[in-house]
């Protein structure tokens, strides 16, 4: 028999117009900082955003955008996800707080499947989801129970890295997902990237620059969007944000 609650995840998001999971070949590459700027960015466009932190074995989102671990959730009938910054967010971390999280297989998909029954995000634009690397237990889950989800690749410029993302190109390409393009973070002003997509046959949709001044911007909203990294994501989202999407 299907688990019931699987079966109310469609209810749970069918207000939510686009999910978009932020995936990456390589670990450290910057989607966690990303996916939080672009929740953050969009936001600022007027959009009416969730962020979801999925990785559960590090769930760091909360850091970037200096939300209080200790923050209290409201239940009803559900629970609706508390609003930073005119972002809804969600994570493990809210549950869980500083104890460790040994999880592993089944509990991960466990838990995953249980956040989303519960969670009540309501009408979004958007949907921002942050994933562990690779080829994850997590990103696996959630191809399966979100429904019409679009990945948006994050990569460094680096041999290493693209290597990894072929391999996850490889998958994501098998299991039909909408695959919006790739960003390339930590840019050194080179062609790798932008001549992988294109012969990948995947969109390019800009560079991000390394800034030093992010570490001492981290938790802090306003510091954030001074960044020039919070600059080359505007860029970005308009391109995110112009695309159609069939579903
Ligand atoms: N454009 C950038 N400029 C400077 N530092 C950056 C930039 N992007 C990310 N970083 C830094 O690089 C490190 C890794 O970033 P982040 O945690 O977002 O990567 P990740 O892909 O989410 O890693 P993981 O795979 O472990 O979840 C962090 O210390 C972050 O502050
Ligand atoms: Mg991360």
């Amino acid at each position: 028999m299907m688990d019931p609650r699987i079966s109310i995840i469609p209810e749970r998001i069918k207000d939510v117009k686009r999910r978009i999971a932020i995936v990456s070949g390589k670990g450290g590459v910057g989607k966690t900082v990303l996916a939080s700027l672009l929740a953050l960015g969009l936001s600022s466009m007027g959009k009416i955003v969730g962020l979801l932190d999925l990785d559960f074995n590090g769930p760091s989102c909360h850091i970037v955008l200096g939300i209080p671990e200790d923050t209290s959730i409201k239940e009803e009938k559900g629970i609706i996800p508390p609003l930073f910054n005119g972002i809804r967010f969600m994570s493990l971390e809210l549950f869980v707080k500083e104890r460790a999280l040994p999880l592993r297989g089944d509990d991960i998909s466990n838990a995953i499947i249980e956040l989303l029954a519960i969670t009540r995000w309501g009408s979004l634009d958007y949907l921002i989801i942050d994933t562990p690397p690779g080829t994850s237990d997590e990103l696996l889950d959630i191809l399966r129970l979100i429904d019409g989800l679009e990945t948006l690749i994050v990569t460094i410029p680096s041999k290493l890295a693209l290597k990894t993302v072929s391999r996850l190109l490889n998958l994501l390409k098998m299991v039909n997902t909408n695959i919006i393009g790739i960003i390339e973070n930590m840019s050194k002003g080179t062609d790798m990237v932008r001549e992988f997509a294109r012969r990948e046959g995947i969109r390019y949709l800009g560079s991000i620059p390394y800034d030093e001044k992010l570490e001492e911007a981290l938790g802090d909203v306003d510091a954030l969007k001074r960044t020039s990294i919070s600059e080359s994501i505007t860029t970005i989202l308009h391109k995110i944000i112009g695309l159609k999407i069939t579903r």
